[in-house]
């Protein structure tokens, strides 16, 4: 049995999935700067690009800002949730013509060709999400990609700091009295998850070795039990994508850490920094670039981004 892919099914065909991970940069300042480092990365590196393929689009953050490009994308994810919000989306935006949407796992892309997309590209984790077939989802990735990859995958040394730290989340959020029920939830359990928090070195020892707790198997019961547990994760370490794509055939490859800026900088100050267009404007652009560090990308908030050349 495929846990991972069984488990991913049953979480993000929830209902409202589609709905709340669309609003998502609405909510958080983390998910703001790193949906612009991951615009820019793909803006930079479409010419000449045709045709893509989009792993786990979701909601079509990418998807639809290629298609509205004018550039024809396949838009593949395992969600009916994200599929259903992605349509409803592709279609105020007038560019259905140029979207293929396909219901699928990245566990089976055997019914494309060698060399079919121009660009093949997948964001937030869905291929950390495929745990333990993670590195044959990137092997058929490139199989099926003739130019280029844009892929970010779950950062290993980039998540542990939430072993540590249960309120890392609150450190982004972008307006106390919104709507948002994760908002409220974080708010409102602040003080409980610090008076509960004890710190576990053999979790954080795990996490750093094999960039996985405990196989999955926590997921696995409560997914045998009926719940909705998160993903099977995997965290990758930079030397290690680098050296997937390098025995693939992949050159001139660049990692990034999304985020590893703004991790360094306080609820408060960036908050003004959001609230003022300028400052927003630069900071952004600056975060752009120092994530794009080779030292600190292994730090970024959540996601390691990789990019690459086919041919
Ligand atoms: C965090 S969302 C990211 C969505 C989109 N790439 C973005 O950045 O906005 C992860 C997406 O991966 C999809 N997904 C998870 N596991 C998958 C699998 N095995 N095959 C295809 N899609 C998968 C989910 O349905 C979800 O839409």
């Amino acid at each position: 049995m495929n846990y991972s892919q069984k488990i991913s099914e049953r979480l993000w065909n929830i209902s409202d999935k589609g709905e709340l991970e669309s609003k998502r940069e609405q909510t958080f300042i983390d998910d703001i700067v790193q949906k612009n480092h991951i615009e820019r990365t793909i803006l930079e590196n479409i010419e000449g690009i045709n045709t893509v393929f989009d792993a786990g689009a979701g909601s079509g953050r990418f998807s639809i800002l290629l298609a509205k490009k004018g550039i024809k994308v396949t838009h593949f994810d395992i969600s009916d949730s994200m599929l259903d919000k992605a349509k409803e989306l592709v279609a105020k935006e007038n560019v259905l013509d140029n979207i293929t949407f396909v219901k699928g796992a990245l566990e089976d892309l055997s019914s494309y060709k060698d060399k079919q997309f121009d660009l093949v590209m997948s964001f937030d984790s869905p291929i950390s999400y495929t745990y333990p077939n993670h590195e044959s989802v990137i092997k058929e990735l490139i199989r099926i990609g003739k130019k280029k990859i844009i892929i970010s995958v779950t950062s290993r040394l980039g998540s542990l700091p939430y072993f540590s730290n249960p309120i890392q989340k609150n450190q982004f959020i972008l307006d106390d009295n919104c709507d948002d029920t994760w908002v409220k939830w974080l708010i409102n359990s602040h003080d409980k998850l610090v008076d509960n928090f004890n710190f576990n070195k053999d979790l954080c020892d795990e996490m750093l070795e094999r960039g996985i707790i405990n196989n999955g198997e926590y997921e696995i019961e409560e997914y045998k039990k009926g719940n909705a547990p998160w993903c099977i994760t995997y965290g990758f370490m930079p030397d290690e994508l680098e050296n997937i794509l390098k025995k693939f055939g992949v050159k001139n490859i660049s990692l990034a850490g999304p985020g590893a800026f703004a991790r360094t900088v306080p609820n408060e100050i960036l908050k003004k920094i959001m609230l003022n267009e300028k400052q927003k404007r630069d900071f952004l652009e600056f975060s752009y670039k120092f994530d794009k560090n080779q030292y600190v990308c292994g730090l970024g908030k959540d996601n390691l981004l990789v990019y690459g050349e086919l041919e």
